[in-house]
């Protein structure tokens, strides 16, 4: 009964989340930002956006400016992101100071175009999803947008008797247009073994997404291969969907069919859902987050087999752009479950994004 009255409540703030408007497109010159580009940024960055290498300005730039007709770099580069390069100068977001910050020399329209203009000049990046739908990584919902990234998690189940420690490193690299492959290894320690317990192989790719609407569909498919030869391969496809809210909030879910190859009948489906507050739009800072799971395994039969677990967490950024993050965060269990409390740490790397030690 309480489970029952939980999900109807879960369901409804969803239903309510869903239903938001996106935020309102803003509108731009493209001429006018073409102009501003060609006489003060081209001499670094090229009049096409990509730095051309003959040019002893461009030569004596350290480092290199990237290339900005790079579809992949330009569409997952947020918009805001080069607001604030350029309007506030590289250091702002961990960047170098060489790129010059324009508050000053250029009014904010001035800014706003020649940013609209800089992003048009990658033609193709519309087939790659937007750095915009890059929501934060939470704990235990599966995210949207492709990655390359290396995260690494920590989580200590805490049970009575002993405690499970487990330790994932988990490599994602995008490749085509808007996929990305996975590899996880999975280790864990029960107080008696200390070992290798799983590893797990897969690919996601994005479906759909609406920037206007800031919302992402992606969907992946896991197979996880355990050490243990008793122990039953399994098949994960799963499906992530991502929406910003409103300029403080960003609502993720993700629903993970686990099915174990030996006895398909014995699977589970995971659903999990997040918010996140975005009190903020500065990336090195503390976000709070409140997420929700419920397990359900195949062969339910009444409510009271569904596992309910909350989940509050902080992401932490630690770099001035965000790149490298951590995230803190408890697990709960609502119903009936084998252990009493979870403690989870990811500590991430946006590899993308340049090394791991730029920008602290
Ligand atoms: C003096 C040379 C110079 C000028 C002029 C300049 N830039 Fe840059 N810009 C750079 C360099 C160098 C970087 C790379 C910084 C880094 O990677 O640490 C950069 C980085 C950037 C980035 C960030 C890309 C990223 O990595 O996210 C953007 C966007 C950008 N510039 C746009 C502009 C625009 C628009 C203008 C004109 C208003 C401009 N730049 C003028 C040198 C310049």
């Amino acid at each position: 009964m309480r489970n029952q009255q939980f999900s109807v409540c879960v369901g409804r703030i969803v239903a309510m989340l869903l239903l938001t408007p996106g935020l309102p497109a803003q509108s731009a010159d493209l001429e006018a930002g073409r102009k501003i580009f060609e006489e003060v940024c081209a001499a670094c960055h090229g009049t096409t956006g990509r730095p051309d290498p003959s040019n002893p300005v461009v030569q004596a730039l350290d480092p290199q400016p990237a290339d900005l007709s790079d579809p992949l770099f330009n569409s997952r580069e947020p918009t805001a992101d080069w607001h604030i390069v350029v309007t506030h100068g590289g250091q702002a977001l961990g960047l170098s100071a060489v790129m010059p910050g324009q508050q000053g020399a250029l009014s904010a329209e001035d800014i706003q175009n020649v940013v609209a203009y800089a992003k048009t000049l990658a033609p193709g990046s519309d087939k790659y999803p937007p750095g915009e739908l890059n929501f934060f990584l939470p704990v235990r919902t599966k995210k949207a947008f492709p990655e390359d990234e290396i995260v690494y998690k920590a989580r200590i189940t805490e049970r009575d008797g002993d405690n499970v420690w487990r330790n994932v490193i988990e490599i994602e690299k995008r490749f085509g247009k808007r996929s990305m492959g996975v590899l996880e290894i999975i280790h864990e320690d029960d107080g008696t073994d200390s070992e290798i317990t799983e590893v797990e192989a897969g690919a996601k790719t994005v479906l759909h997404w609406n920037l206007e609407r800031r919302s992402i569909l992606s969907g992946a498919l896991i197979v996880a291969i355990p050490t243990d030869s008793d122990e039953s391969e399994e098949i994960i496809p799963y499906l992530a969907y991502g929406k910003q809210l409103n300029d403080k909030a960003i609502f993720q879910s993700s629903a993970r069919v686990i099915v174990p190859v030996d006895d398909t009948g014995d699977g589970e489906v995971e659903l999990a859902g997040v918010v996140h507050y975005l009190w903020t739009d500065q990336r090195r800072a503390v976000y709070p987050a409140l997420e929700v799971t419920a397990t359900v395994p195949f062969d339910a039969e009444d409510e009271d087999t569904v596992q309910w677990t909350a989940l509050p967490q902080v992401r932490i950024g630690l770099t001035k752009g965000g790149h490298v993050a951590l995230n803190l965060g408890v697990e709960f269990p609502l119903s009936d479950q084998s252990y009493n409390t979870r403690y989870h740490l990811n500590l991430l790397w946006d590899f993308a994004d340049g090394s791991f030690f730029k920008g602290w």
